[in-house]
């Protein structure tokens, strides 16, 4: 059984990959508690003692807002911690699965969908600090697969914690409100089911070294998303009138981050659509209550 060591293990991405691939692969957890990845000599030892076939690096601060506010710990984790780990990788010669994401485009002001050949240019911290960790990642590990994913999601379960931001469980919770919410209508991105995601792990491990655009893409704008999983819902004339069209956030310009993922579809990696998605995990949802 091959070895897959874990940074990230506590997170969202981090508690559904290790239940996707348990028992087939053996995984060695790790977080900030058990590994700080910003002590190189830890990283190096724990990698060295683990010597694992793959790193799959999911640890840092993924949160945007967070970034720009904490720009120093930001930079120390996603770049400096990426770089430990990315190191370690090199000189064991393991395979460096890593995390990477759509925001990195986030300053780009062409549309989207971008491919992988188009030069992102990230404006906020969060962009930076992974755009620059996906450099150091290609410098220091060549057998490295940078997946640079769409917003994820997935519906209720009770040990999210209670700020978790993701499009399915902020519309339920909005719902639940029974108050009017705002939603931006210029805003476009994709939306990737978690599961999706973690169940075609097995072959995003056998990719090639290289940059993937990676998740189900989604014609909606946001706005019509959150309706859509309304509908979904089964939410009724009334409940719909509580989402308001919000057509100011981001001025006339729309927001746009979506990812092409047609190279991954070369390699047969394919993820259904954001519709087909939440249609799916909505549909499991009502049989887990
Ligand atoms: N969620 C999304 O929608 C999304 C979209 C695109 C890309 N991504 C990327 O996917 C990856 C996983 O995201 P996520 O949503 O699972 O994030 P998350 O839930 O916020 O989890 C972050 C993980 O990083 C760990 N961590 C933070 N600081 C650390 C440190 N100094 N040393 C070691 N571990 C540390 C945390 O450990 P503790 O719990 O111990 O603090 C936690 O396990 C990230 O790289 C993120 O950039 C996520």
């Amino acid at each position: 059984m091959n070895t897959i060591f874990l940074t990230g293990s506590s997170g969202f991405f981090g508690t559904n990959i290790q239940q996707a691939l348990h028992g087939r692969y053996h995984i060695i957890p790790s977080h900030s508690n058990t590994l700080d990845i910003t002590d190189a000599d830890a990283v190096s030892k724990a990698i060295r003692e683990a010597n694992p076939t793959y790193v799959i690096h999911a640890s840092a601060i993924a949160s945007s807002q967070y970034c720009n506010d904490h720009p120093d710990e930001c930079h120390r984790i996603n770049v400096v911690g990426t770089e430990h780990v990315a190191r370690a990788c090199g000189e064991t010669g393991c395979k460096l699965i890593f995390l990477s994401t759509e925001q990195v485009f986030n300053g780009n002001t062409s549309n989207g969908p971008y491919d992988e050949e188009q030069t992102p240019e990230p404006a906020g911290e969060y962009g930076k600090s992974k755009l620059l960790a996906e450099q150091v990642v290609a410098g220091l590990c060549r057998d490295h697969v940078i997946l640079r994913l769409t917003w994820l999601f997935d519906y209720p379960k009770p040990h999210y914690s209670k700020g978790l931001n993701n499009i399915l469980i902020n519309t339920i919770e909005s719902m639940k409100r029974e108050k009017p919410f705002r939603v931006p209508a210029n805003e476009f991105r994709g939306m990737t089911w978690i599961k999706d995601l973690v169940g075609l792990f097995p072959k995003l491990l056998q990719l090639e070294p290289g940059v993937y655009h990676t998740g189900s893409e989604n014609p909606l704008d946001r706005h019509d998303t959150v309706r859509f999983i309304m509908e979904e819902l089964g939410a009724n004339d009334t409940a719909l009138q509580l989402l308001v069209k919000d057509t100011t956030t981001y001025g006339s310009r729309a927001r746009d981050i979506r990812l092409d993922t047609s190279k991954l579809r070369q390699f047969g990696i394919v993820f259904p659509s954001t519709e087909e998605a939440l249609h799916t995990a909505i549909k499991e949802w009502r049989t887990t209550r």
